[in-house]
């Protein structure tokens, strides 16, 4: 948008954002974060949003994932290191299994903030404001906590900086060598999903293997020492996006200097709302989350406000309907996109709509219906001729036990044993790489398919 400016989305209804009662201490913490570096550089995003294309088109597959939200109090090298694994090990499943580039993208280093469903909680008939996130408050249940605080904008800052400092250093650093493909196992990693990770990770070793004795330098080849690691999160907290957009001098177009991804919620993507208004004036590529309730009128209004330009990569539907609801919701939304000939990555969100409470009172999600709306996701795309451009997990290298089922089963009484989430239940490594093959066969099922229609034809 031309005339569009960083503090537009002021004038614009906002919700789900605190209300700061010190403005002075707001004020102060924008105008420092405002001197800071930005965290990604315009060229990063502008190269996701071309492999984004490429996933639009069936070229690559996207895969988004990490914490639903980051905590300050598990801030660890250890954390970020087994997310980053997993990420990895899940990449060589989908690339060798589907034979297609996967495009890695975490929900790391600046997913802070949250969306809630109720601006209150009530506990032993106390009622308090809700925990956002620990970028805008504490999650402790006492009056004190609960005030949003500005100043913790500084400290996701500072965290956000340091997590993709170490992603960094490990993409390019010589921790994903693909020559090193056998130590991304996980110490706990046992069971059949981890028995067919080290089955690829031979083959692989002996496709390098075979490449050293033909002369192949596989040592020192970028594509095989290095990976490509983006950021991405959830654009809510407006205050700290605004304050970290800088202008490109390169293109002469805004970046929210964030992370390279900006998504926006469900709750918050009003067509007049302040946080589509904020996401349309920036070039880096945005995600739109698409719930049951995203009709086709606001559907048209979104791509025309986010992506007027019909460009290739910049917009990614992000579908979270639920098990047993894709086949009601996406042919309805496919249907408008193509009317409207519009170019979008679809990607499947298996998570957000598949959110129950277990017997034993943990908010969980069942293995079961994570796979059965992939699994819906995927046979929509095949149905309707159009392209299933990736998957967009809540995930951890950690052996948590949040979301039940799996084939080393988690179970309704299990959720105790080691739930750590900040927010919603995640799918731990054995969980995470169980679904990696089971995209990846549904994958490779789609794209033999269209490869014997093409030559039939
Ligand atoms: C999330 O991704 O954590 C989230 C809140 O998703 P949604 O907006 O789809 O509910
Ligand atoms: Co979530």
């Amino acid at each position: 948008m031309s005339n569009w400016t960083k503090s537009d989305w002021r004038a614009k209804p906002r919700i789900q954002m605190p209300d700061y009662t010190d403005a002075a201490a707001l004020n102060a913490v924008e105008a420092q974060l405002s001197e800071y570096p930005p965290l990604v550089f315009a060229g990063e995003a502008r190269t996701l949003k071309k492999h984004l294309a490429d996933a639009s088109r069936g070229d690559a597959f996207l895969l988004q994932g990490g914490d639903c939200a980051e905590a300050f109090d598990q801030f660890s090298a250890d954390g970020i290191r087994d997310t980053f694994k997993v990420m990895l090990q899940m990449a060589m499943v989908l690339t060798y299994g589907a034979k297609v580039p996967v495009v890695k993208l975490g929900r790391m280093a600046g997913q802070f903030a949250k969306p809630r469903s109720a601006p209150t909680e009530t506990i032993d008939g106390i009622e308090l404001p809700s925990f956002r996130g620990d970028i805008i408050n504490e999650l402790a249940f006492t009056p004190e906590a609960r005030i949003p605080d500005p100043k913790k904008m500084l400290q996701a800052y500072t965290q956000a900086a340091a997590t993709l400092n170490l992603l960094r250093a490990f993409s390019t650093g010589g921790f994903a060598d693909m020559n090193r493909v056998h130590s991304w196992t996980l110490g706990f990693a046992e069971g059949s999903e981890a028995q067919k990770y080290v089955e690829i990770a031979n083959r692989i070793q002996d496709s390098i293997d075979f490449m050293a004795a033909a002369g192949i330098n596989h040592d020192t080849t970028h594509e095989f020492t290095t990976v490509e690691f983006y950021t991405s999160h959830e654009s809510l907290l407006l205050e700290y996006e605004e304050a970290l957009t800088r202008l490109d001098t390169t293109s002469g177009k805004w970046l929210a200097g964030s992370g390279h991804m900006i998504w926006i919620g469900d709750r918050t993507r009003q067509p007049d709302g302040a946080h589509v208004n904020f996401a349309s004036g920036v070039q880096n590529p945005i995600g739109l989350k698409c719930g049951p309730s995203m009709t086709s009128d606001d559907l048209k209004a979104l791509m025309a406000t986010l992506n007027p330009e019909n460009e290739a990569g910049r917009l990614t539907l992000i579908a979270r309907f639920g098990a047993g609801s894709v086949g009601e919701h996406l042919p309805r939304l496919i249907n408008t996109v193509r009317e409207e000939g519009a170019n979008v990555t679809w990607v499947c969100d298996p998570m957000h709509g598949n959110t129950i409470k277990s017997t034993s009172g943990y908010k969980t999600r069942p293995f079961e219906s994570v796979l059965r709306e992939v699994r819906e996701f995927f046979g929509v795309h095949n149905a309707e001729g159009t392209v299933p451009g990736g998957v967009h997990f809540e995930m951890t290298g950690q052996d948590v036990t949040e979301c039940t089922g799996g084939v080393r089963a988690v179970t309704d009484e299990n959720l105790s044993d080691r739930y750590h989430t900040a927010c919603d239940p995640r799918l731990n490594a054995s969980q995470s790489l169980e679904l990696a093959f089971l995209v990846a066969e549904e994958l490779s099922e789609l794209r033999t398919q269209r490869a014997g229609l093409r030559a039939a034809s």
